[in-house]
């Protein structure tokens, strides 16, 4: 039977939209409750929907009953601080997940393609209903940072470069790409990331948005990004190693960078 898909990422897998042009008070993001996510220390999340609506940033498989990535229950203290964000969210009337807020420190090209990862948006998903994709809107102007896509996790001629400058809009289907933001600022970056179903709501908020499934792509040079792979192989080796010291099967990478 297969998924709901959105026709406009069947293309490519993501469209860029015209930026958003309303102006948010910063204050709608820096004055959130932020939590720490996984081990990392250094990305925090700000949620604005979750599970039962708790300040809580765990998959809803994760909780009793499990269930997808969908129906998120607004977070109300945080909804009162954010409620422009809110709008944003729900301005496509498609169903919301997920949806919140990252606060991510600058980092380097290494980084960001070690931290590369697929998320896991429709786990519990059902056959029949929309497929689950995710919403980026960069609120801090972030125009020398990018948000990196790659269809084969180690092949960076796969790979596309988004530039993150204020009000940007990207549609991603995170569940395909490999992804990681290189955020090259001096401040934290600030992003909305929503959970969306596919259908036609979505559908015509990406058309009403002239989604672009072409968009203007970052150049690297190239030996620039080969020194990184080698990087990039050196640190999963080397965490390879540490993991099998302990008798643990490593892992793949977990969603912790965008
Ligand atoms: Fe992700």
């Amino acid at each position: 039977m297969g998924f709901i898909r959105s026709e406009a990422l069947g293309e490519t897998g993501y469209v860029v939209l015209d930026d958003h042009t309303t102006s948010i008070d910063p204050a709608e993001w820096r004055d959130l409750e932020y939590v720490g996510w996984r081990s990392s220390g250094i990305t925090r999340f700000a949620p604005l929907t979750s599970y039962a609506g708790d300040v809580d940033c765990n998959g809803f498989w994760n909780h009793t009953p499990p269930r997808t990535d969908k129906d998120g229950v607004w977070v109300a203290s945080q909804v009162a601080v954010a409620p422009t964000l809110q709008r944003c969210a729900q301005e496509p009337g498609a169903g919301v997940g997920r949806c919140r807020v990252i606060e991510l420190q600058p980092n380097e090209y290494a980084d960001a393609i070690y931290n590369l990862h697929q998320d896991d948006n429709n786990r519990l998903n059902e056959e029949g209903t929309g497929w689950v994709v995710r919403g980026f809107f960069n609120l801090s102007d972030d125009a020398d940072s990018m948000l990196i896509l790659r269809s084969d996790r180690f092949d960076p001629a796969t790979e596309i470069r988004l530039p993150l400058r204020a009000g940007s809009r990207i549609i991603v289907d995170t569940q395909r790409f490999w992804h990681a933001v290189w955020h090259r600022g001096t401040a934290p970056r600030y992003a909305l990331i929503t959970s969306w179903t596919s259908g036609p709501e979505l559908d015509a908020y990406i058309a009403a948005n002239h989604g672009d499934p072409h968009p203007r792509t970052v150049d690297l040079d190239p030996e620039f990004v080969d020194a990184a792979q080698v990087e990039m192989h050196r640190r999963i080796e080397e965490r390879r190693r540490a993991f099998e010291a302990q008798g643990i099967v490593m892992e793949p990478p977990v969603d912790m960078s965008v």
